[in-house]
């Protein structure tokens, strides 16, 4: 997401900041911007599209002179691309300028206090109530502002900040957004990531949550929210340049399922309101959302994954008929959308082209459209009628994890509405999927941290010719990203199947030490499972198992098991996927394969 580059010291601020954003690109934006004290006062450039604008618009950085800076790569979530949207942001007279990474999810409570007191808003975004709320603060001590206006934000924030009165400090806040600072003989450094300062300092300091870091030009203070001063340990880098970019992982892909307890705490949290679930974007009355008697979900790829299973969720929970359609047949099928029907189209991107064609398909025959998208003001996020987003920032490996993982959670919250809405789930019911949902994030960390376990498994499979993957009902839809995962980037021939439909076919294929992966995480369909197990196993099937803690007894039957945290099954699959993703990645690596990059695969498929 959002990139975050500041220096204080003695040399041009603007050439180091452009120089630290460049290294920034890696995480995805869409405008970039710039704010330098100029020695009377703080000057902004701002460029929409790729930073070498701002660097061409502003002479690689000549024409903005002075030696503290704050610069920013924005990744659009509130209001779309421009340059008005773009961070640096200031308050009204030009005086404290910020940037900001995150989401400041009290914002609207914010904008409307601060609008009363005669706050002018100039753009779309929720960082710039901090620009305003700072001034609204600010009585000559800046740290004193920015621990008031700390005490009322919400959300996630790494935040750097400048005053104009104050040009020998810079200053840095960060609340589970990432932030860094490194200091050398030349000055201060703020950095959203290691290989942005990597070149200049290898001691750097990790701000943690909810600490402010005063820069000067030849030191740092940290302080805690209640302005007491904090000693911090530098730690020292010693990471290769190339590998700082993807923060140490070997690849983007392993990074990216690292970063999924945060895309679903990301997805979760601005939506969970006391104890109740609150989808502003999805701005439907009650009373229209009663009426609805049908929805279609129409995707491709692991989006269509993400469908399937929420199409047994919607289902279980709210009781609605769903049809899920892989988008490249939506769209030539002349499909039959009844009145009283919605649809739903999901897509990382926003852009690939079935999808969007489906939708257009939808609203020209007169159906509101909802976008369960990740990449804001995409083409997809523009043209549905709602857009329900997925905080999962910039993915960049071609194999989606934690963009899949954004979009069954967004799912999740829409068949608990709609469930609560029409009244087909109890008081108490709701609370035990809330309760379940809150715990995803640090379940599915658990999860990852049994990485090695799986790449030893893993390894023992690099050379196989083909592996099954099977499941009933969720774990079926389990089972077909699973499949996919391991396919799209170690290349072996890899199928999903209903459980139930194995004896109609591919049973044929088991031979002798044919992997057969078997999710069972569906109690009231275990029984039924492991008769399958029982079944490949006689064939000659080596079977790992995915199934829930305590069921022990699975032992008997699978060859290797590996355990999920007990969740609600409705919710199952943001756990059992995690060791699928690992199982695929460590198979492509052992492999040798281009895994962020797989042969003939595109991320954003914009033809059809
Ligand atoms: C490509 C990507 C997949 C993705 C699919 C749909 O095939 O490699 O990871 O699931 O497109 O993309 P979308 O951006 O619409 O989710």
């Amino acid at each position: 997401m959002c990139g975050i580059v500041g220096y204080i010291g003695t040399k041009e601020a603007a050439l180091i900041i452009l120089d630290g954003l460049a290294k920034l690109e890696y995480r995805g934006y869409d405008s970039a911007g710039m704010a330098i004290f100029d020695g009377e006062k703080i000057r902004i450039s701002k460029s929409v599209g790729r930073l070498k604008v701002l660097e061409s618009e502003t002479c690689g950085g000549k024409t903005m002179r002075g030696t503290v800076g704050i610069g920013h790569t924005r990744w659009a979530t509130h209001g779309v691309p421009s340059k008005t949207n773009a961070h640096p942001h200031f308050n009204r007279q030009e005086t404290i300028c910020v940037v900001h990474n995150g989401i400041i999810e009290n914002y609207i409570a914010l904008r409307k206090k601060l609008a009363d007191r005669g706050y002018e808003f100039v753009s779309d975004t929720d960082t710039e109530v901090v620009a305003h709320l700072l001034d609204y603060y600010y009585k000559g001590n800046p740290l004193e502002a920015i621990t008031k206006v700390l005490h009322r934000v919400e959300g996630s924030y790494a935040l750097g900040v400048m005053f104009a009165q104050h040009p020998d400090q810079l200053f840095a806040v960060r609340k589970d957004s990432p932030l860094i600072v490194g200091q050398n003989e030349d000055g201060c450094y703020i950095a959203s990531d290691v290989p942005a300062i990597l070149k200049y300092t290898r001691n750097v300091y990790y701000v943690d949550n909810q600490e402010i870091v005063r820069l000067r030009g030849d030191h740092m203070h940290f302080y805690t929210v209640d302005e007491e001063e904090l000693k911090k340990e530098a730690v020292y880098i010693d990471w290769d340049a190339n590998a700082a970019e993807k923060a140490g992982y070997e690849h983007f892909m392993l990074k990216e399922m690292y970063e999924q307890p945060k895309t679903v705490m990301d997805t979760l949290s601005p939506r969970i309101r006391e104890n109740d679930i609150v989808i502003e974007e999805f701005e439907m009355p009650d009373e229209q959302l009663r009426q609805i008697k049908k929805i279609h979900i129409v995707a491709c790829g692991s989006a269509y994954h993400a469908g399937v299973t929420g199409k047994y969720v919607l289902e279980s929970l709210a009781r609605i008929p769903v049809e899920v359609d892989l988008a490249s047949e939506f769209r030539y099928r002349d499909p039959i959308l009844e009145e009283g029907a919605m649809v739903i189209v999901i897509s990382q991107s926003g852009e690939t082209a079935d999808t969007l064609a489906a939708l257009r398909e939808a609203k020209s025959r007169g159906f509101r459209v909802l976008g369960i998208v990740n990449v804001v003001g995409s083409s997809i996020a523009r043209e549905a009628d709602s857009v329900m987003y997925t905080w999962a920032g910039p993915e960049i490996a071609v194999a989606t994890t934690k963009a899949y993982s954004g979009q069954l959670t967004a799912l999740y919250l829409l068949a608990m509405k709609f469930a609560k809405v029409r009244n087909t789930v109890t008081e108490a019911e709701f609370e035990e999927l809330l309760d379940s949902l809150k715990r995803l994030p640090d379940q599915i960390e658990l999860l990852l941290g049994s990485k090695e376990r799986i790449q030893r498994f893993a390894n023992r499979y690099v050379g196989a010719k083909d592996i099954f993957f099977v499941g009933r009902g969720i774990d079926y839809a389990i089972s077909l990203e699973g499949s996919l995962k391991l396919k799209e980037i170690s290349y072996i021939h890899s199928e999903a199947y209903a459980a139930g439909e194995l004896k109609h076919g591919t049973i044929s294929l088991i031979e002798e030490g044919t992997l057969v992966a078997v999710v069972a995480t569906q109690q009231h369909l275990y029984p039924k499972t492991i008769s399958n197990m029982v079944e490949v196993k006689a064939r000659g099937a080596f079977v790992l198992a995915v199934t829930n803690e305590g069921n022990h007894d699975i032992e008997k039957v699978a060859d290797y098991v590996i355990y999920i945290p007990k969740t609600h099954p409705l919710f199952a699959n943001s756990l059992a996927i995690v060791p699928l993703q690992l199982f695929g990645y460590y198979v492509a690596v052992g492999k040798g394969c281009d895994v962020d990059k797989p042969r003939n695969l595109a991320k954003s498929v914009t033809v059809e």
